[in-house]
């Protein structure tokens, strides 16, 4: 078991990561809550798999406490329940279900679930504590630490939401196993990203794997010094106005690639290493990164089978990161790297934009 502190004064919390961590929710939630109700926020995939397991584990009684009298609230699989329809929907399931702001909201499941049931607990009777318990891998190394919570508009991505951080993150590394190879690898990009934003060792250390199976033996080590990253950053940075904006390498440009493709034929993952792959091939020739750098992050995308480009046009990546959030005013904050391990922030002025999306 390992523990990672986030230290935010009053709004502090811990990161426990193990493998089988879910039979223990119970008692390990019950540590940071003194509720009567708990709600499970889940989409219909995770529900499936492990509603009723973590049900059971928040009714039981422990040394640490009660059991909670439990609701499960399921919303239908897929970024397209991360609207404001289904937040409507959530918002009456906790009302009938008798939720005051003395009880609990349990965000079971990945980045959807811990960005739309967090939105929820951020603004239900104007604030209900939460949990994350994430299932994915992109949700345990990045969405579920730090309290970014949100919803999509059909304008783009997380343009509905809030910082509003959980009470406790248990992170079971062993539901992994149940992870679709392809959004491991989604997750593993994100992994891939704290590699080149700060830790070559940790980039290394991926690149050197034999295969999935030496991936998933090693995953704990992996999801554990993430975690540690993004508490850092977090901690110097929650309201993401400088250093947190570093989490974002290779958000620019995959968030446009999403755009594009209506968030049908590219994962998130997938989008952020053809972003990270795109804009380091340009700094690279623009002399703001070291040679070879480029080369390095694609052999280890490619490796998990990630893409590192998409046939879209440099004008429609263009015109997909007009709503980027990290746009401001006449400019943008690009995310570069001086070479794998090390980054920088760079304000660029929106008319140079195409020298960092374009191919040659
Ligand atoms: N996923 C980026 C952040 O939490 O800031």
């Amino acid at each position: 078991m390992s523990i990672i502190n986030v230290n935010l004064g009053v709004k502090s919390y811990q990161i426990e990561i193990a493998a089988g961590l879910l039979d223990k929710a119970g008692a390990k939630i019950r540590s940071v809550s003194k509720a009567q109700r708990a709600a499970i926020i889940s989409d219909s995939n995770v529900d499936a798999l492990y509603g009723e397991h973590l049900q059971k584990s928040l009714e039981q009684k422990s040394l640490e406490g009660s059991g909670f009298t439990v609701t499960r609230i399921v919303f239908p699989a897929g970024e397209k329940s991360k609207c404001l329809t289904e937040l409507a929907k959530i918002y009456d399931r906790l009302a009938a279900a008798g939720i005051t702001r003395s009880d609990l909201v349990v965000a079971l499941g990945g980045g959807v679930t811990g960005d739309l049931g967090g939105f929820a607990a951020a603004t239900f009777l104007r604030g209900v504590d939460y949990v994350q318990v994430p299932t994915s891998l992109l949700a345990q190394i990045d969405s579920s630490v730090g309290g970014k919570v949100a919803v999509d508009l059909p304008a783009g991505k997380n343009l509905v939401g809030n910082f509003y951080q959980p009470k406790l993150v248990l992170i079971d590394t062993e539901l992994l196993r149940t992870l679709p190879v392809r959004f491991l690898h989604d997750g593993l990009a994100e992994a891939i990203k704290y590699g080149c934003i700060r830790d070559k060792s940790l980039f290394e250390k991926i690149a050197a794997m034999r295969d999935d199976k030496e991936l998933l033996a090693n995953i704990g080590g992996i999801v554990e010094r993430c975690c540690a990253i993004k508490a850092e950053i977090v901690e110097h940075d929650e309201f993401d106005t400088g250093e947190r904006m570093v989490l974002n390498f290779g958000h620019t440009i995959g968030h446009a690639v999403e755009k594009c493709c209506g968030y049908t034929d590219y994962t998130h993952g997938e989008g952020v290493g053809i972003g990270m792959a795109l804009l380091t091939r340009q700094t690279e020739k623009l002399g703001l990164t070291a040679p070879g750098t480029a080369d390095a992050i694609c052999q280890v995308l490619q490796k998990y089978n990630l893409p590192v480009d998409a046939p879209y046009a440099e004008a429609d990546l263009l015109a997909g990161i007009g709503m980027d959030k990290k746009k401001s005013g006449s400019s943008i904050t690009l995310i570069i790297l001086k070479e794998i391990g090390s980054s920088f922030l760079q304000k660029t002025d929106w008319q140079a934009l195409p020298d960092y999306v374009k191919r040659s």
